[in-house]
């Protein structure tokens, strides 16, 4: 969605790592962007400019001039978002750093008036070496973005430093870097995701099934939409590529809430999906609790509620948000946790519905509003709920 429409110049010279260029243009055309590919002519030993121009369904720019008509590096510049040299080779580079002018992708890179980023790709003692460093430096300082190099296995069958990045990484800094909306633009997210572990002795908790499947999708949907977007994460099993959004990384309700509460101060907007133990062993073992009896009882002690505390102190510019997962009464409950937690919407997911909850990756959600509006939702892949519940609250007044 944010790559549709978007017009991407890709540059590839003389390296290895050009196969991975197919890949990156299948993956950036599916996605709905445009893309054109320009490319030296050395770099034709690498990748076929017929499956470069079948894949991104326009003509590969390889000469300056093509029977006797010349080449017009100028628009290609101005027609893209941005202009992205992957791979680039060391000679390249070096052709940056000293504008040289002797094809068509440097001319094009001398004239192109879009952000120009690079993803490097050289083996190790290439990548080190002192000239490839400073030349680095220098494009840098000329404005040029770089795509950071990956450690693994290398063309000379060496392993180390030097891997040009993949094209899921690619695609996923461009959409980062360049393609995130305004809408959130200034404003400070707070998500608490996962679940809670509340220690028992030194090897065993309480737990549940949360995933952080919910919070994650609607971190990036909020992130992407142009917000700064911190997590609170509990026990996730799920991570996120964007490299812009803070995590921090929590195991106990006691922890969730003491980070929830320290950022809570700076936050516009706090959603708070974790599923949070409601208790904790009142004491925990220090040493493994032995098996004995045939029953045993652990005391537990009510954990401090982190939505009802935010919905208790928040301003009149800060908007809470809760969930409300629920196997039964779930109207009734939804409404209560609203009004009881002071929240201003509740997002109610129920287990009975097919689809729906913890582990699946899919959702489907009620939104319960403090101003008495409830919205109702298809079952759908968390990452569309997460689209709903962020409109929903663009849309909040
Ligand atoms: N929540 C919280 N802190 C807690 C418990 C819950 O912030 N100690 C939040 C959850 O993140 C969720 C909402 O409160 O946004 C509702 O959580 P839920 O577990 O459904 O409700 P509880 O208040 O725990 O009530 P119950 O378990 O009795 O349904």
């Amino acid at each position: 969605m944010y790559l549709k429409n978007k017009k991407i110049l890709i540059g590839i010279t003389a390296s290895i790592a050009a196969y991975k260029i197919i890949v990156l243009i299948r993956l950036l055309v599916k996605a709905g962007a445009e893309v054109k590919v320009v490319m030296t002519p050395a770099s034709k030993d690498f990748v076929s400019p017929l499956v470069l121009s079948t894949l991104s369904k326009n003509n590969v720019v390889i000469e300056l001039a093509n029977n006797n008509t010349w080449e017009n590096h100028v628009i290609l510049g101005r027609w893209a978002d941005v202009f992205l040299i992957a791979p680039l080779s060391c000679n390249t580079l070096a052709k940056m750093v000293n504008g040289f002018c002797d094809n068509i992708l440097m001319a094009t890179y001398l004239s192109a008036t879009c952000p120009v980023v690079v993803a490097p790709a050289m083996d190790e003692d290439m990548w080190h070496h002192a000239t490839t460093q400073r030349n680095i430096a220098t494009i840098t300082k000329d404005g040029v973005q770089i795509i950071a190099v990956n450690n693994g296995e290398l063309a000379s069958g060496l392993t180390g430093k030097g891997r040009m990045a993949e094209p899921e990484e690619i695609s996923t800094y461009l959409t980062e870097h360049f393609f995130r909306t305004k809408e959130f633009s200034q404003k400070n997210i707070l998500i608490t995701a996962g679940g809670t572990h509340e220690a028992i002795d030194p090897v065993r908790f309480i737990g549940n099934h949360s995933t952080g499947k919910m919070g994650f999708a609607l971190a990036e949907e909020f992130y992407l939409r142009g917000a700064n977007v911190t997590i609170i994460a509990g026990a996730v099993s799920v991570f996120t590529k964007y490299k812009g959004i803070k995590i921090i990384n929590v195991t106990s309700a006691d922890e969730m809430y003491a980070a929830t509460i320290k950022a809570f101060s700076k936050t516009n907007i706090a959603v708070l999906s974790a599923a949070v133990a409601d208790y904790k062993p009142t004491t925990v073992s220090k040493q493994k609790i032995k098996k004995k009896e045939n029953n045993l009882s652990l005391q537990l002690i009510k954990n401090k509620d982190i939505l009802a505390t935010l919905g208790n102190t928040k301003k009149k510019n800060q908007l809470v948000i809760g969930f409300a997962l629920e196997t039964n009464n779930e109207n009734e409950n939804a409404l209560n946790k609203l009004k009881s937690k002071k929240a201003d919407a509740i997002v109610l997911n129920s287990l009975q519905e097919k689809g729906a909850g913890f582990k699946t990756d899919t959702n489907k959600i009620s939104i319960y509003c403090k101003n008495g509006s409830i919205e109702h939702f298809d079952l759908k892949p968390k990452t569309e709920v997460a689209k709903d519940i962020v409109s929903f609250i663009a849309n909040y007044k």
